[in-house]
């Protein structure tokens, strides 16, 4: 019997990097993922490989979240897991010469994403009596950076907005979560650092970043997400998790 053996978990931006890792550990424990993701060969190939199923989603539309919450929920009867995971990191400028756009497009993806998974989902879990709901922000949500006010505010406004959203929500025993990595090594990330004038370099300095040497991993950020979305966290809510060793705590 696996940690999530029986659950039904839709985890968005699964199709790459962390929401793929999480993806392919919660079906090794038991759980049937839909993966939800703007690509779509990529998200059925891994939905393939977990025996999972696959859903096209852009979660910065409204209309296509209420979708791929409401097919997961017609084919499989209950949603018990939502992760929403699916974000990008946008353009690095200082605030005064970004883009209106960058700021735009960063907001509706990785905070109004969040919002309308939330929103659309938790009729469901309250009709069920219960669910998990863990999103994806980072530790530039707890700790502000620069040259990135669309990234860092978005993800402020998760942290936030899972503590609210667990509070409401916590009698009808759903619990929220966010979780919060630092620096990741994720085709996000590469990409991130082949924009960079130094990539090498970059990619030394994020290697030094955290106290624990090395940078976070996709497996060690997944196993986090299924102590958060399992029964291991049974009484835990309304917390954003830092999986940074010990970036945060200096
Ligand atoms: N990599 C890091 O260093 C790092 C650190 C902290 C937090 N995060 C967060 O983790 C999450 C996953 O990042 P990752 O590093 O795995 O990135 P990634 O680029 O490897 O994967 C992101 C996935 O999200 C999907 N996606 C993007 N926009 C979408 C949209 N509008 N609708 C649906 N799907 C969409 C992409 O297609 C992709 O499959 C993001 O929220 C990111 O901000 C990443």
């Amino acid at each position: 019997m696996g940690k999530l053996s029986g659950r039904i978990a839709v985890v968005t931006g699964a199709a790459s990097g962390i929401g793929r890792g999480c993806a392919e550990l919660f079906a090794s424990e038991g759980a049937t993922v839909v993966v939800a993701d703007l690509q779509e060969e990529a998200g059925r190939e891994i939905a393939d490989a977990i025996g999972g199923s696959f859903e096209h989603v852009d979660v910065a539309n409204p209309a296509s979240v209420e979708g791929m919450i409401s097919h997961a929920a017609e084919r499989h009867g209950r949603i018990d897991i939502l992760m929403n995971n699916a974000g990008i990191d946008g353009a690095q400028a200082n605030t005064a010469d970004s883009t209106l756009e960058n700021w735009d497009q960063v907001v509706a993806i990785n905070l109004n994403g969040v919002y309308y998974g939330m929103k659309y989902v938790l009729p469901h879990m309250i009709e069920q009596s219960g669910g998990v709901i863990l999103n994806t922000a980072s530790t530039v949500g707890l700790n502000a950076v620069g040259a990135m006010p669309a990234y860092s505010a978005s993800k402020a406004g998760v942290v936030h907005l899972s503590k609210a959203v667990a509070i409401e929500n916590a009698m009808h025993r759903i619990r929220v979560n966010a979780i919060c990595p630092s620096v990741v090594l994720s085709p996000l990330l590469e990409n991130f650092m082949a924009r960079m004038p130094d990539p090498e370099g970059a990619r030394q300095g994020f290697e030094m970043l955290n106290p624990l040497p090395g940078m976070v991993t996709i497996e060690a950020v997944a196993k986090s997400a299924l102590f958060l979305v399992s029964d291991d966290s049974e009484f835990i809510t309304a917390v954003a998790l830092p999986v940074d060793g010990g970036y945060t705590a200096r």
